[in-house]
């Protein structure tokens, strides 16, 4: 670790992969990663913007930078798509597990596809990408994981009703912590616990509402003050971090 704070921050020839890359939080972290010279790959499920924003952060940054479209769900598709970005990059120091979706309505309206369908992204996604991700951080001898959950894990939040949602964002937080153990000697892992924030899932306009009224900072966060959070913890500037679960919510939680 350097001894010159900014320095510690430096990514260059690193190689980070952020899920959910093409939206909201996803895409401001990768573009925080590429901003400090990391090498970034891009994985996306349905946004195929992924791709050009590739080209451009390549070229911007003079990194090394690709889109890779992997449906997080599906265990064969996570484990093939690590393995290709290993031989397309020649290692792996930080993966961003960070796709989600939330279908926010009480579980008495919702169907069983519904709750599934949260179960899969959320949760199976998530454990997939830590799974595959943590075997060659294994085999590497080092690693940094990092989980965006989210404060509905912590707490179960109005003004909208969402009981698989918040309990997935729990499950996770809680695999986390519990990976930084069991991976104590070859990799760090860390939990970001968002509150509302201003991306295709926050554009309900309860949510919009609720941060106004009842976050101490009184709106939503922009994604842009989400990227410095995402830096340090996959940066050498929090090598003494791990199992930590970082709430960003404006004071919502208090
Ligand atoms: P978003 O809806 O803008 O982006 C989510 C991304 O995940 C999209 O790119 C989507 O295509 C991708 N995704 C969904 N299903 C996928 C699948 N099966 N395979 C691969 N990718 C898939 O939402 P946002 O806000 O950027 O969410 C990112 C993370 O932050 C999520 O885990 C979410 O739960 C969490 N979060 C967001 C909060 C907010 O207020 N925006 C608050 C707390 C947590």
């Amino acid at each position: 670790t350097p001894e010159n704070v900014l320095e510690q921050f430096q990514m260059r020839d690193k190689v980070v992969i952020v899920t959910g890359a093409a939206d909201g939080i996803g895409l401001a972290v990768t573009e925080a990663m590429a901003e400090a010279g990391a090498n970034v790959a891009l994985w996306y499920n349905s946004n195929d913007a992924a791709i050009e924003k590739a080209k451009s952060l390549g070229e911007a940054y003079k990194i090394k930078a690709a889109a890779y479209q992997v449906d997080v769900s599906q265990a064969e598709q996570v484990s093939r798509s690590i393995a290709k970005v290993v031989e397309d990059f020649g290692k792996i120091d930080v993966f961003v597990a960070n796709a989600g979706m939330a279908i926010s309505r009480p579980i008495l309206e919702q169907t069983l596809e519904e709750y599934q369908k949260q179960m899969s992204v959320n949760v199976d996604g998530v454990v997939f990408c830590s799974k595959y991700a943590g075997e060659v951080f294994k085999s590497q001898g080092f690693g940094n994981l990092i989980i965006t959950s989210s404060m509905s894990g912590h707490i179960v939040n109005v003004p909208v009703d969402q009981p698989v949602y918040n309990a997935t964002k729990a499950f996770v937080t809680h695999f986390g912590k519990s990976l930084a153990r069991e991976w104590r000697e070859f990799a760090r892992v860390n939990i970001v616990s968002p509150g509302f924030f201003d991306t295709k899932m926050g554009a309900n306009p309860l949510a919009i509402n609720e941060a106004y009224r009842m976050a101490a900072l009184g709106r939503q966060g922009h994604v842009k003050e989400i990227k410095a959070l995402y830096l340090y913890l996959a940066s050498d500037a929090s090598t003494y971090m791990t199992g930590s679960d970082v709430l960003i919510d404006g004071g919502y939680v208090l």
